[in-house]
């Protein structure tokens, strides 16, 4: 039995006693005496009576060890030509003075606290403040829009609110405050005070509700961390589901923070004093996961990164990092590299930095499609390892654990899972199909530590999106296969979730805002393969009838619509007006096929469809013939 295969059944023979000693490498106010809770499936809950601060060890712990002086957080910021460095001393103060401010602002145990933020230290601060006292943080991606943000206030009924001035966008800087505001006047629910971050590039006009950042740290005192229950929550995060409804993603704080301290040294291979540079935001569960909690919990050092990977001036920025600050782990979307490659195909930025104490590039977000990995193998050569997770499991599900040790790699699969993870390929009706063949990917319950125990304040949508498909199974929403070595390849999603450049979002919620249109009867929209972006949506419009709109003045106001509700990561460009959609005979619209279409698969017609001339009429339009 290899290395990886000892340690994988070790998990699988004595669950109780490999997490709980997994929870050994953090420090508990009162330490665990059972790993599971199984009495309410399928709502199971990791350490039930273990009690614990995760900012207390992510920081403070560290501190008291001796490494103080060690950097924790490097903040390198092409876009404003800044870089700092926080050693764990300094973070831990920043923090505590932080945590004293919501404090004084009334934030408590289990009160949540919005964070709505551009990539810059101060978000990991708050993020880190907010566990520090107990309290949950929600982080919003800056991307969205001011309608999405106020969905996602009404939902986490927020104490307070810390945002910033701004956010740099490549060159353009984009004021937050103004959606800020626009977001709390479409909420029902209204936060009491809102602390914001002023910004060189763009200040904000302040309210009486407004909070300067600076001014309130001056003036607060530090707070102490707070010991919660593990199976309290740590946070929420948000991510599309189906509908234009986000689902709360709950985390809570003993599992999240066992199962990512475990994966540090042994997926990731960074200890104490490495340094690992996470590429993606803070508002996405990459950000939350291996930007601030995982690297702080081993100890280790992180880049947070205020900029592209092109553009922002140039396709080396990335490298520049790795060689400036040593870095020895570089985590981003296949996405990122797309980009990387066409600007700089034959990789002569690359060239330019000493890069030998990269050692690794990790994956993920969306399919590593095979090209991109053999270009960055080839670019790099290092391991580039492809691995597959989501916002729900919190840290991944398959990866090449070469901490451990390296699995050969299959380009196109991840890889195999992780201890904890039993994944199973199932058919429509529930039976395990042969190895090789595509399914539905589920993992069989429970799911180990790190993975949500639920959604927020709604245990229903939990059952009934994930949990009852199959009676003791995840669903995951992937669709894939599991070789006969045990690779699994991943496919994409079988919802109507998409992946645009890495960013998950909803067709559901995009189609919810063209419907609202007045000239448009119903509307479909599809993710479509895409070069750069992996996916991008294509909306298909049918006008009600009477309505005679310009259509190209038509197609730009819906794509504002898009924009102005859910956020320019949205990218939805292309709208076609057409005269029907097609369907099947109980009327439910033929997405999946479309989409075949659209990525000029052979895609037969479903016996189910209601009029296939409304197929071939389209036809044309999605292979933009
Ligand atoms: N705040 C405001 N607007 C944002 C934003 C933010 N935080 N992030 C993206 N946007 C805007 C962009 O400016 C762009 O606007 P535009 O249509 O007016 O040009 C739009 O949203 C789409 O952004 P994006 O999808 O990021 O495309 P891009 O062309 O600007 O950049 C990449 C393409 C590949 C360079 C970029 O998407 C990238 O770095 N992706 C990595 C993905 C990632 O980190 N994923 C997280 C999971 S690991
Ligand atoms: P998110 O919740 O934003 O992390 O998105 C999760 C989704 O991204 C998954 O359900 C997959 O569809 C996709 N995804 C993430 N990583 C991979 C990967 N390595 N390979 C294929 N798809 C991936």
């Amino acid at each position: 039995m290899g290395a990886y295969e000892e340690v994988f059944q070790a998990a699988v023979q004595d669950r109780e006693g490999f997490w709980l000693d997994a929870a050994r490498a953090l420090e508990w106010e009162q330490a665990p005496t059972r790993a599971l809770d199984e009495s309410n499936p399928p709502f199971y809950r990791w350490f039930p009576d273990g009690v614990l601060n995760v900012a207390h060890n992510a920081l403070d712990r560290h501190v008291a060890a001796g490494r103080g002086d060690q950097a924790a957080l490097i903040y390198d910021s092409p876009v404003t030509g800044t870089q700092r460095t926080y050693t764990y001393g300094e973070l831990t103060e920043e923090v505590a003075r932080f945590a004293g401010v919501l404090r004084d602002l009334g934030v408590g145990v289990g009160d949540r606290v919005v964070v709505y933020m551009p990539m810059v230290p101060e978000a990991a601060i708050a993020m880190l403040a907010c566990a520090r006292l107990g309290a949950v943080h929600s982080v919003v991606f800056g991307g969205f829009a001011a309608k999405e943000l106020a969905v996602r206030i009404d939902d986490a009924t927020p104490a307070v609110i810390v945002s910033a001035s701004c956010g740099i966008e490549g060159t353009r800087v984009i004021e937050y405050k103004p959606l800020l505001d626009k977001a709390i006047e479409l909420a029902t629910h209204k936060p009491g005070k809102r602390v914001i971050l002023q910004r060189p590039q763009a200040e904000a006009a302040m309210g009486p509700d407004d909070l300067d950042w600076a001014d309130a740290v001056a003036r607060a005192t530090p707070a102490a961390p707070v010991p919660v229950r593990s199976t309290d929550p740590l946070y929420v995060l948000y991510t599309s589901g189906t509908t234009g409804k986000p689902k709360g993603v709950v985390r809570d704080g003993g599992g999240y923070a066992t199962a990512l301290a475990w994966s540090m040294p042994n997926v990731y291979d960074v200890g104490p004093g490495q340094t690992i540079f996470t590429a993606s935001d803070v508002g996405w569960v990459v950000g939350h996961s291996y930007i601030v909690y995982a690297p702080l919990l081993a100890g280790a050092t992180t880049v947070l990164y205020e900029g592209k990977p092109v553009g922002t001036p140039d396709a080396g920025q990335f490298w520049r990092v790795c060689a400036e600050h040593g870095v020895r782990s570089l985590f981003t979307a296949p996405t990122a590299f797309r980009a990387l490659k066409k600007e700089d195909p034959d990789g002569d930025y690359a060239k330019k930095y000493d890069l030998s104490r990269l050692r690794y590039l990790f994956l993920a977000g969306e399919r590593l499609d095979p090209e991109t990995y053999r270009w960055a193998s080839a670019l790099l050569d290092i391991p580039v390892i492809d691995h597959w997770w989501q916002t729900e499991t919190g840290w991944p599900i398959v990866a090449d654990p070469v901490g451990i040790e390296q699995l050969p790699v299959k380009p196109g699969s991840p890889t195999k899972p992780l201890p904890g993870w039993d994944v199973q390929i199932l058919d429509a009706a529930g039976k395990p199909v042969p190895a090789g063949e595509d399914g539905a990917i589920v993992v069989k319950l429970p799911l180990p530590p790190g993975a949500f125990p639920t959604l927020w304040n709604d245990d229903d949508r939990f059952v009934s999106s994930y949990m009852s498909a199959f009676d003791g199974y995840y669903l995951t929403g992937d669709g894939g296969r599991i070789d006969e070595d045990g690779y699994v390849f991943v496919m994409g999603r079988t919802d109507d979730v998409i992946n645009v450049a890495g960013h998950r979002l909803s067709t559901g919620g995009m189609e919810e805002v063209l419907a609202s249109h007045p000239d448009v009867a119903e509307c479909a929209v599809i993710g479509v393969a895409d070069t750069m972006k992996g996916q991008i949506p294509r909306g298909f419009v049918v006008l009600k009838a009477g309505a005679d709109p310009d259509p190209e003045q038509l197609r730009a106001e819906l794509v504002q619509m898009v924009r102005d509700q859910i956020g320019a990561v949205a990218s939805l460009k292309e709208i076609a007006v057409v005269a029907a959609l097609p369907k099947t005979r109980s009327g439910k619209i033929l997405r999946k096929t479309m989409r075949g279409i659209a990525d000029g698969l052979d895609e037969p017609v479903p016996s189910t469809i209601e009029n296939p001339d409304i197929l071939d009429a389209l036809r044309p339009v999605l292979r933009k013939e």
